[in-house]
């Protein structure tokens, strides 16, 4: 840690930071935080079929698109320069313990095959969750063992690990389990360890929030739970910060490699500490459908400028001490940057 010491100004008239603004050129020089389009990743939501291209209406720019389709989408990323895209598998048939997400011949098997097919080098996470796959639109196994209908934490770890070992067997580069299960790293770690995948990464959605800016998201991944709602899993947003660090700390003694606060925009005092307490581990935010959808039905009514507004936003979190950025507009983004 650097000693926090004062910058220097000896005050008005001698001191005028105005001066560094005059010159575009001198603000220019100035600009410390900068943002790249190899640090964004792009969410696709895929389905079965051959050319769907359905429109996500929460979600302008947005498709649920079949694996077909991927090709040129991954094409599109590569030549923007994009880090990569994160899929998500949207199933035709659900059920009680989402099968269609370890099924080798899964939605998001296909998916990932299709887009390592289109372009090898072209990096492919995969998110590693339950509640698009289940009836009940959990993120795992449910049961009432204990008087209440809950997430079974231990028996969801099984089902999780063996998720993420079809997900790197299709092709995976990287896992993002987006659970909220406790021990949900260590138990993918030690399957992907044990059966030849240690060199795939995880991406740990470590500190994710319980939080109304995921609901077009829900639409777009069709993942709305059937009762209740997530609060026995995911992080209340009233919880003392420091419980974000318990949980960042947690996962990566289980071996994750990458950690991610979820959302990011009303959470960057949480990636601000993450960065802070744990310096050089890669840190990701994710900028959530909420996040995305409000600027553009903002932006539609002429109230707000969609393009500073999104560049603005994505500074933010990069300068909160994001590293990589999931985000709705990357290949927007990428075009404005260029
Ligand atoms: C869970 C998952 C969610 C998001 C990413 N992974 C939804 C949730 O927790 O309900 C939300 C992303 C977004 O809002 O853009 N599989």
């Amino acid at each position: 840690m650097v000693e926090p010491s004062k910058p220097p100004s000896a005050g008005f008239p001698t001191t005028r930071l105005r001066r560094l603004r005059y010159n575009p050129a001198v603000r220019n020089l100035l600009q410390d935080t900068r943002l790249a389009p190899a640090n964004f990743i792009l969410p696709l939501f895929v389905r079965s079929g051959r050319n769907v291209r359905q429109a996500i209406s929460s979600m302008p720019g947005h498709f649920q698109i079949s694996p077909d389709q991927l090709a040129a989408e991954i094409e599109e990323v590569q030549t923007l320069g994009l880090g990569g895209v994160i899929l998500f598998g949207i199933p035709d048939a659900k059920d009680a313990m989402g099968s269609d997400s370890t099924n080798d011949q899964g939605i998001v098997q296909q998916a990932i095959a299709a887009a390592k097919k289109a372009s090898p080098q072209t990096l492919v996470i995969t998110d590693v969750c339950f509640c698009e796959y289940t009836d009940h639109g959990h993120c795992g196994a449910i049961n009432d063992r204990t008087g209440r209908t809950d997430v079974d934490n231990d028996a969801t770890l099984e089902l999780i690990a063996s998720q993420a070992l079809s997900h790197a067997r299709a092709g995976a580069d990287i896992v993002a389990p987006s659970g909220m299960m406790d021990g949900m790293v260590g138990a993918i770690r030690g399957r992907l360890d044990e059966l030849g995948f240690a060199h795939v990464p995880i991406m740990s959605y470590a500190a994710k929030y319980a939080s109304g800016f995921y609901g077009p998201f829900r639409e777009a991944a069709e993942s709305t739970p059937q009762f209740g709602d997530r609060r026995g899993y995911q992080m209340d947003p009233a919880a003392d910060a420091d419980q974000a660090l318990r949980e960042v700390e947690l996962d990566l003694n289980e071996g994750a490699d990458i950690v991610m606060v979820k959302p990011a925009l009303a959470y960057l005092d949480i990636l601000r500490s993450v960065h802070d307490r744990f310096p050089g581990v890669p840190l990701a935010a994710y900028n959530v459908s909420g996040e995305f959808s409000m600027v553009k039905a903002a932006a539609e009514r002429g109230w707000i400028d969609e393009r500073t507004v999104a560049l603005e936003t994505l500074l933010a979190m990069r300068r909160a001490g994001a590293g990589i950025l999931l985000t709705y507009w990357a290949k927007q983004a990428a075009r404005w940057l260029a």
